[in-house]
C-alpha cells in the first residue's frame, strides 16, 4: 500500500505534521503488525527452495550410497570403487552445508524455546499452579502479562467471530450431568490409547510414544530411503490406530517405554474428570454422576430449542461459547500446550444439512489457505498453496462452503494475532483418526519448537449431537423451512389398534409402538406387505427382543399431505479454538531478537497492537519530581482514550526500562524529559523499529489510537 493511500486511511487531522504521518505510516508497515509483510513471505520462499535442494542432496546421497554397496559386493577393481566413493564422500559433504543452511533458515520459532520460557518465567507470564508445593502436571496458572494477552485475544475472537457474524454467545455450566455426555458419546468413547512400562507400571499416551520413537529413528537416519518414507507414513497416522494395530506396530518397530522396558498392550482410557453432584458418595449412580466438561459445546446443543426461539425460528445460525474444558489427560507435557483444565472458545453453526452454503463465502473465496489434505498426508506429505478456498470447495477437497469459510475465517483470525502464515497449515483429519461425531474435520496446525500442534479444529459433526439429545430425551431438537409455496407430499401413516396391541404386549407396548414409528416409509411398506401376505411379521427392537405383529394389529397407509413448511434436525459445522495453545504459539511467533540471541535484555516480544496486554508505557527520563504532572496528564488522557498504560518513574537507566516493556510486548513508549519541561512535547517510541519522534503532549493519546 503506498503511503498516499495509508494517509487518506488514516484520516491525519489537518496540520499533523508529515514526519508524524511517516513515522504512522512506518508502524503500519512494520513486521510484528503486518503479518504479510514481504521479509515472511521471503523466507518462506527461501525454506521452500532450500526444504527442495535437501530433499534432492539427500535422494542423490542414498543413490550414491546404494551405487557403492553394489560395487563393493561385485568385485570390480579397486580403482573404480574408489572414484565412486569419492564422489559420495562430495555429495556428503554437499549435504551437511545443504542441512546447516536450511537450519539457519529456520524461522525463529523453531529456535527460541530455551529463551522465550525464560522469558515468560521472568515476567510471570504463566507458571505451574500450586508451585509452592510441587505444582501438579497439567494445571497452570495465568501471571499479570499473560491475563492481560488472554482477555484481549478473547476480546478479539468475539469480535472476529460474535460480534462479525452475529452469533448467539451462551454460557453454560462446567459440571455436566452423566446422561448428556452418555447421549453425546463422551462416556464410552472419548478415550485415548494409553500404555503402560511392564516393569515400573508407568502409563503413557501410546500415539505419543509411537511417534516420539519415529522421531527418534527419523533424526539418526541420513538421508530419505524406502524405511523412511514408511515410518514417515506411520507417524502421520499415529493418531488413528486402533488398540490392536497399535500394540503390533509397538512390536513390529520395537517401541519400548522411555526406560527401556517392554510396553503394555494398549487399552482406552477415557479422558473425564468424574465426580458428584449432591451429597451422595455412590460414584456407581447415574443420577448423581457428573463430568467436568470436555468440551463447551454440550452446553449449546442442549439450549438448541432456546436458542432458535431467541433467533426467532430463523436459520442458519451460530452459538458461541467461551469457557473452560477439562481433560485427564495421560501425559500432560509441553508447558501449555498440553494440559487439564484449558480455555476454550467454540462456535456451533447450524445449518440445514441440504444447504451447507453460507452467505459471506464469496468474501473469503478467493483467499489460498496453505491446505494438508489426507490424500497428500497418505502419499508425498507436501501441503498446498496454491488453490484457492472456492477452489478447494468446488473439488471437494473441502467438504462444503460453510467449512471452508471457517477455515479461512480462523487464518485471518490467528495471523491478526501474530502467527506467521508460514508457521501455519490447515490439516485434514484421516478418516480413522475423526472424533465419534465428525464426518470431516480440518484441523488449523501452528509451527512451534515443539513440532506442528493443533489449536483449533473445525469439524462437520452432521446431525450427530442433535439427534441423538432429541431419542434421549424425547425433545425435538428440530428446525423448520418454510415452503414458498404449499406442497403436496406423500408419507406412509401408522394406525394402531391399540384395544389388540395392550393386551399382546402390556409394558412393551410403547416400546413397540416407537419402534414402529421409527422406521422409514419404505421400511413401512415392506412390513405392510409381509402383513397382508404372511399375516405376521416380526418385529426386532432396539435391545434385541423380538416381537410378532399380526395382520389386524397396525395397517400402513400412504396418504397425501398439503404441507407449508418442512421439519429438519440441522446440521452443524464446529470451529473449536485452544485459546492456552493458541497464546502459547502467538508467543513463540513473535519472539523476536535484536542480533545477539543469547543475550536476554534484547529479546522482545513484537506482539500486534490489538493484542498487546499494555497498549503503552508511560516513562521518564530521570527520577525528577517536576515530572510527575506531565506523566499524570498523559495518563488520565490515555484513561479517557480507553488505552492501557503504565507508568514507571523508577531509577533505572532509560535502555533498561524500554527493555523491560519491549520484553512483555508494549508497543508504545511514552518518554518525558527535560526538553519537556520546556515546551510540552514528548518521545514517543515504537517498540520494534526502536525509532522516536518528538509529540505534543496534547496529541500523544490520538497518535497512539491511530
Ligand atoms: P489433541 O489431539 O492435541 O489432544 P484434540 O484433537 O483432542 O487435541 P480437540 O478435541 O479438537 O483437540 O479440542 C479443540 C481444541 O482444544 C484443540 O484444537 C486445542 O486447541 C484445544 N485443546 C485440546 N486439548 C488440549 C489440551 N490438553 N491442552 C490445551 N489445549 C487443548
Ligand atoms: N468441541 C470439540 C472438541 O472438544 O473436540
Amino acid at each position: 500500500m503506498s503511503f498516499l493511500k495509508i494517509s487518506k486511511l488514516l484520516q491525519f487531522p489537518k496540520g499533523t505534521s508529515c514526519r508524524l504521518m511517516r513515522f504512522l505510516v512506518h508502524i503500519l508497515h512494520c513486521p510484528a503488525i503486518s503479518p504479510f509483510h514481504t521479509a515472511t513471505r521471503l523466507s518462506m520462499v527461501q525454506t521452500g527452495e532450500m526444504q527442495t535442494r535437501l530433499d534432492e542432496c539427500r535422494a542423490k546421497v542414498a543413490f550414491q550410497g546404494e551405487k557403492v554397496r553394489t560395487l563393493k559386493k561385485s568385485g570390480v577393481p579397486q580403482s573404480e570403487v574408489t572414484s565412486e566413493v569419492e564422489a559420495l564422500l562430495l555429495l556428503k559433504h554437499e549435504l551437511a552445508d545443504v542441512e546447516r543452511q536450511v537450519e539457519e533458515l529456520k524461522p525463529l520459532y523453531c529456535r527460541c524455546r530455551t529463551q522465550l520460557e525464560n522469558l515468560a518465567k521472568r515476567r510471570s507470564f504463566f507458571f505451574p499452579a500450586f508451585e509452592i508445593y510441587g505444582g501438579t502436571a497439567g494445571l497452570f496458572d495465568w501471571g499479570p502479562p499473560g491475563c492481560a494477552i488472554k482477555a484481549e485475544v478473547e476480546s478479539l475472537w468475539r469480535r472476529h467471530f460474535v460480534l462479525y457474524e452475529d452469533m448467539l454467545e451462551v454460557s453454560g455450566t462446567c459440571l455436566t450431568p452423566h446422561n448428556v455426555l452418555k447421549t453425546s458419546g463422551h462416556v464410552d468413547r472419548f478415550c485415548d490409547l494409553m500404555t503402560s512400562d511392564t516393569k515400573t507400571g508407568d502409563c503413557y499416551r501410546a500415539d505419543k510414544l509411537l511417534e516420539d520413537f519415529i522421531d527418534a529413528k527419523l533424526a539418526d537416519s541420513k538421508g530419505i530411503s524406502k524405511e523412511t518414507q514408511k515410518l514417515e507414513l506411520i507417524r502421520r497416522q499415529a493418531d488413528s490406530f486402533s488398540t490392536s494395530e497399535m500394540y503390533e506396530l509397538f512390536q513390529k518397530l520395537g517401541v519400548q517405554s522411555p526406560l527401556g522396558n517392554a510396553l503394555s498392550e494398549p487399552f482406552p482410557f477415557n479422558l473425564m474428570f468424574k465426580t458428584r453432584i449432591g451429597p451422595k458418595e455412590d460414584l456407581t449412580s447415574e443420577t448423581t454422576t457428573a463430568y467436568l466438561r470436555p468440551e463447551t459445546a454440550q452446553g449449546i446443543f442442549v439450549n438448541f430449542r432456546r436458542l432458535l426461539e431467541y433467533n426467532a425460528g430463523r436459520m442458519p445460525f451460530a452459538a458461541a461459547q467461551l469457557g473452560l474444558g477439562f481433560r485427564n489427560e495421560i501425559a500432560p507435557r509441553n508447558g501449555l500446550l498440553r494440559v487439564r483444565e484449558f480455555q476454550m472458545a467454540e462456535i456451533e453453526h447450524f445449518v440445514d444439512p441440504k444447504d451447507k452454503s453460507h452467505s459471506k463465502f464469496s468474501d473469503v473465496a478467493e483467499l489460498k489457505l496453505p491446505l494438508f489434505p489426507k490424500k497428500n498426508q497418505l502419499s508425498d506429505g507436501k501441503i498446498i498453496r496454491n488453490i484457492t478456498i472456492r477452489e478447494a470447495v468446488e473439488s471437494q477437497m473441502i467438504n462444503n462452503e460453510t467449512l471452508g469459510y471457517f477455515m479461512a475465517r480462523t487464518f485471518l483470525f490467528l495471523t491478526n494475532c501474530g502467527i506467521q502464515e508460514c508457521g501455519l497449515r490447515f490439516r485434514q483429519h484421516l478418516d480413522t483418526e475423526m472424533a465419534h461425531y465428525a464426518s470431516d474435520c480440518w484441523d488449523a496446525e501452528i509451527e512451534t519448537s515443539y513440532g506442528w500442534v493443533e489449536c483449533v479444529g473445525h469439524a462437520d459433526r452432521a446431525a450427530y449431537d442433535l439427534t441423538h439429545h432429541t431419542k434421549a430425551t424425547k425433545t425435538p431438537l428440530v428446525a423448520s423451512k418454510r415452503y414458498e409455496e404449499p406442497r403436496l407430499l406423500k408419507s406412509v401413516e401408522m394406525v394402531a389398534n391399540r384395544a389388540l396391541l395392550g393386551p399382546a404386549f402390556k409394558k412393551d407396548q410403547t416400546l413397540v409402538l416407537e419402534s414402529l414409528e421409527e422406521k422409514s416409509d419404505e421400511e413401512k411398506l415392506l412390513i405392510e406387505n409381509d402383513l397382508t401376505t404372511s399375516g405376521s411379521y416380526v418385529l426386532q427392537v432396539c435391545n434385541g427382543d423380538k416381537f410378532t405383529i399380526t395382520r389386524p394389529m397396525v395397517k400402513f397407509e400412504t396418504v397425501e399431505k398439503k404441507v407449508s413448511e418442512e421439519t429438519f434436525v440441522p446440521g452443524v459445522i464446529e470451529p473449536s479454538f485452544g485459546i492456552g495453545r493458541i497464546i502459547y504459539c502467538i508467543l513463540e511467533h513473535t519472539f523476536r531478537s535484536r542480533g545477539i540471541e543469547d543475550q536476554e535484555e534484547r529479546c522482545f516480544l513484537s506482539l500486534p497492537i490489538v493484542i498487546a496486554p499494555i497498549k503503552c508505557s508511560v516513562l521518564s527520563i530521570s527520577t525528577d519530581a517536576r515530572f510527575n504532572p506531565i506523566m499524570q496528564t498523559i495518563k488520565g488522557d490515555m484513561v479517557k482514550l480507553g488505552v492501557s498504560s503504565k507508568l514507571d518513574s523508577s531509577g533505572a537507566s532509560i535502555g533498561k526500562r524500554y527493555a523491560r516493556t519491549d520484553e512483555i510486548g508494549i508497543p508504545f513508549g511514552i518518554t518525558v524529559d527535560f526538553q519537556s519541561l520546556k515546551d510540552g512535547t514528548v518521545t514517543l517510541r515504537e517498540r520494534d523499529s526502536m525509532q522516536q519522534l518528538r509529540v505534543a503532549v496534547r496529541v500523544v493519546g490520538w497518535v497512539i489510537i491511530q
